[in-house]
């Protein structure tokens, strides 16, 4: 089993067009204390020849183009079978719509992702140019959906999450809006699970737990993160993220015991574990947990 990250930052990246955070100052002079990462998405294999993307991030075809076992084989080609969405947010699913090329794609996602994406949405349908463009598969709570040509099964596991920005107050919340993902890999059963948005730590622990490999919400370090370095008023629970630092933080809350790595992602560019040599990278490092940087692999 392979799985690769293509993008660790969340949405934004690091740097972000538009902030000058420290970490997205360093970024920008070259600084190596921090990294410059794209958008949240993951590659999954269990042959060459077929992968399975976790997520479609705005950046996905600069990811692609970094990473050759993503590119096409022939003329019209791509070893890109399914792409499996833990929620409907812009970072996760913009990306969609830059795989428009008439290419054959199989999606899964759970019912409500799928109507948010699809529904009042008439951009959608350039990925509807033919009838066998999209494959959708739907993801039902629990239920393992198995992808015996890419030799990796996917269950969605209820996450507490929150609709994506552009629903939020047309749609009611559901337990569907937002998902980790368990990948297993059919033939030798081991895991991977994808736990990149959570809202509350409630029922957390036995996925991380049950998995080989975690990645994990990484994407504030404290609650008061943004407002702290004057940029803005959004509180991290307020965006549905728990923050990894305090008392209350999944690095002192979630144990993890059984997994092999431990790993956050979709680390926001404020973020002060993002950066080499601070406390916080230290902190997490102490725990045994990783920061995850783009082109990390997961099994070796
Ligand atoms: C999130 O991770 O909370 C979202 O990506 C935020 C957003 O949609 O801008
Ligand atoms: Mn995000
Ligand atoms: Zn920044």
């Amino acid at each position: 089993m392979r799985a690769h990250i293509l993008g660790s930052g969340a949405g934004g990246g690091v740097p972000q067009w538009n902030c000058a955070c420290d970490n997205c100052v360093l970024a920008r002079a070259g600084d190596g204390r921090v990294a410059p990462r794209t958008q949240d998405s993951i590659a999954v294999a269990s042959r060459p020849d077929s992968w399975l993307l976790v997520n479609a991030s705005p950046d996905v075809l600069r990811q692609i183009e970094r990473f050759p076992p993503l590119w096409p084989r022939g003329g019209r080609h791509t070893p890109l079978s399914a792409v499996a969405l833990t929620n409907g947010d812009l970072d996760h699913v913009l990306g969609l719509l830059s795989l428009r090329e008439s290419q054959p794609l199989r999606l899964l996602a759970t019912p409500r992702v799928r109507a948010g994406l699809i529904e009042h949405n008439a951009m959608m349908r350039t990925l509807a140019r033919t009838p066998d463009q999209l494959a959708w598969t739907e993801l039902r709570l629990g239920r393992e959906v198995a992808l015996d040509d890419v030799g990796l099964g996917v269950t969605a596991l209820p996450v507490a999450g929150k609709l994506p920005v552009h629903l939020a107050g047309l749609l009611e919340p559901s337990p569907e809006d937002n998902v980790a993902l368990r990948v297993r890999e059919l033939a030798t059963g081991r895991t991977l699970a994808v736990v990149t948005a959570v809202g509350a730590l409630d029922g957390v622990e036995p996925i991380v737990t049950a998995a080989d490999v975690v990645l994990f919400d990484g994407t504030f370090w404290s609650d008061d993160e943004l407002p702290s370095q004057g940029l803005g008023r959004a509180r991290a629970r307020d965006m549905a993220h728990v923050p990894v630092g305090g008392d209350a933080g999944s690095l002192a809350r979630v144990g993890a015991r059984g997994a092999r790595r431990r790993v956050y992602t979709h680390v926001n560019n404020t973020n002060p574990m993002l950066r080499q040599g601070s406390p916080e990278r230290a902190a997490v490092e102490r725990a045994g947990w990783e920061v995850a940087f783009d082109g990390m692999e997961l099994f070796e």
